[in-house]
């Protein structure tokens, strides 16, 4: 490894052993039964938390497990939790509670695990240790790459085990990775956050900012394209810091660059980039790489400068719709996607309604919109919230019925013109479907030999969050 390529890893000798403990765990789980042995693995939350799933999964196919989608045929059934809402944590809570009486039918037979975002705060830990007795091993998002050791201890001891060690700052490299997503294929470039933004629980539940190698994300894309991906989303809670004082020889717009050079017919995404550090220099490199999706997911959160202040997002509405202009200015046809938090903390009728001003503004193509959630540990939940629920509610509805209008209105122009899309099988009956390099989908009827292939598809009835058409 030279100077440019300097990076922190969990040490060779740590994988090694958890290697030795895979080999350990498949010795005993074949020792107490000849039957093949089935995990069924269930991801909520965000990208992130897939890709690490993926890399679970390829741990659990490594020990010996296959794996199904019906709880009840199970040896191993594993939440990877998400924290960034309450709404997903009382998800949680509930599947977790349903699974009692099948871990009372099934005992030994069965283990019940948690893993992710969720579990990595003391108190959810704390609660499910005293309130979830049948979860036998709970561990946080730093001890992902140590599930044959984590699992080979509660089998062979039989006793539960909580592993929610804060992070030393080490990237595992090197992992199995066993992914269902056919051609597309995610393939995170770094971990963690640096950026505290007031309301959010990320970068307490997966530390600080760490960049995987410009080297080891190149031969990842080599590998995968190489093996049929068309695809690739690059994931990062913060894209645009890929690689900030770790010494590479390249930042995250060089690395696209890199990337875009592999030979090969593949499409690059990316997610998610923070407008304080978008440049110019990232969106010039997102307009010249052929291969680099005409998408770009900025999330805004709020059009008020007071709000965007107290959110410590550390830009303002104006270097906001600056990006925005230079953006559609290099790419014409770019789709411009965001997030939204309604109802944070103080947010008055005034701070709102420049939000609504933002999203008239930019003519997203469309908007993920959440209502603030208190997030225990984080500055935002000591912050004054005068703004009753119901208040809160009828904003984001009247938010959502914006973005309906705008919506609508940017697919009825796509009418009678023709997109690439990657095929994928379709959910309704006869059509298959696809998705634009701006990630609206398209559905059309074609032979299904077309799938994981690139079709161009002419829009006939346009909808508001999706398109029919026909090959063209
Ligand atoms: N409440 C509501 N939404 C949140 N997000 C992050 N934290 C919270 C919270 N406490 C949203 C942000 C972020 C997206 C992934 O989730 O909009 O961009
Ligand atoms: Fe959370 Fe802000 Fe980091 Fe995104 S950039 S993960 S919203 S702290």
């Amino acid at each position: 490894m030279d100077q440019t390529q300097r990076g922190r890893f969990v040490p060779d000798a740590e994988m090694a052993r958890q290697t030795e403990y895979a080999l350990l765990c498949r010795e005993l789980l074949s020792a107490r039964s000849d039957a093949p042995k089935k995990a069924y693995v269930h991801t909520y939350g965000c990208q992130g938390n897939v890709a690490d799933s993926e890399r679970i999964k390829g741990q659990l196919r490594e020990i010996g497990y296959g794996f199904t989608e019906t709880p009840d045929d199970a040896d191993l059934i594993l939440f990877n939790t998400c924290a960034v809402r309450e709404h997903a944590e009382d998800r949680v809570f509930g599947n977790v509670g349903a699974l009692k009486r099948l871990k009372a039918e099934k005992k030994d037979a069965l283990v019940i695990a948690l893993c992710g975002c969720m579990v990595q705060q003391p108190h959810i830990a704390e609660k499910l240790r005293k309130s979830y007795p049948y979860v036998d091993l709970i561990f946080g998002t730093f001890a992902i790459h140590r599930v044959p050791e984590l699992l080979y201890r509660v089998l062979s001891a039989g006793r539960r085990l909580i592993e929610i060690t804060p992070g030393d700052g080490t990237i595992a490299e090197g992992l199995p990775v066993e992914r269902d997503r056919g051609v597309k294929a995610w393939l995170p470039v770094m971990y963690g956050c640096n950026n505290f933004c007031s309301y959010c629980i990320v970068p307490y539940v997966r530390g600080r900012e760490r960049s995987r190698t410009p080297d080891a994300v190149l031969a990842e894309a080599r590998a995968l394209v190489s093996d049929g991906a068309k695809d690739i989303t690059l994931l990062g809670q913060n894209v645009n810091s890929y690689g900030n004082g770790c010494g590479f020889d390249a930042d995250f717009p060089t690395l696209l660059r890199r990337i875009n050079d592999i030979p090969g017919d593949f499409r690059i995404r990316f997610m998610t980039s923070h407008p304080k550090d978008c440049t110019p220099a990232l969106l010039d490199a997102m307009a010249d790489c052929e291969k680099v999706a005409k998408h770009l997911h900025l999330p805004v959160q709020s059009g008020s400068d007071a709000i965007l202040k107290r959110m410590n997002r550390h830009y303002d509405r104006a270097k906001y719709l600056s990006l925005i202009e230079y953006a559609r200015k290099v790419m014409p046809e770019l789709s411009i996607t965001s997030d939204i938090i309604v109802g944070f903390p103080g947010e008055t009728r005034e701070d709102f309604e420049q939000t609504l001003d933002l999203v008239r503004r930019v003519e997203y193509t469309s908007l993920f919109t959440f209502i603030y959630s208190k997030r225990q540990g984080t500055p935002a939940a000591a912050m004054d919230d005068p703004t009753p629920p119901a208040e809160k509610s009828a904003r984001f509805r009247e938010l959502c019925g914006l973005q309906e209008e705008i919506a609508s209105r940017r697919t009825a122009a796509m009418k009678d013109r023709v997109f690439r899309v990657l095929t994928e099988p379709g959910d309704e009956e006869g059509l298959l479907c696809g998705r634009t390099e701006g990630n609206v989908i398209i559905k059309f009827p074609g032979d299904p030999a077309l799938i994981g292939q690139f079709t161009d598809v002419r829009v006939t009835r346009p909808r508001t969050w999706m398109l029919y058409g026909e090959q063209a």
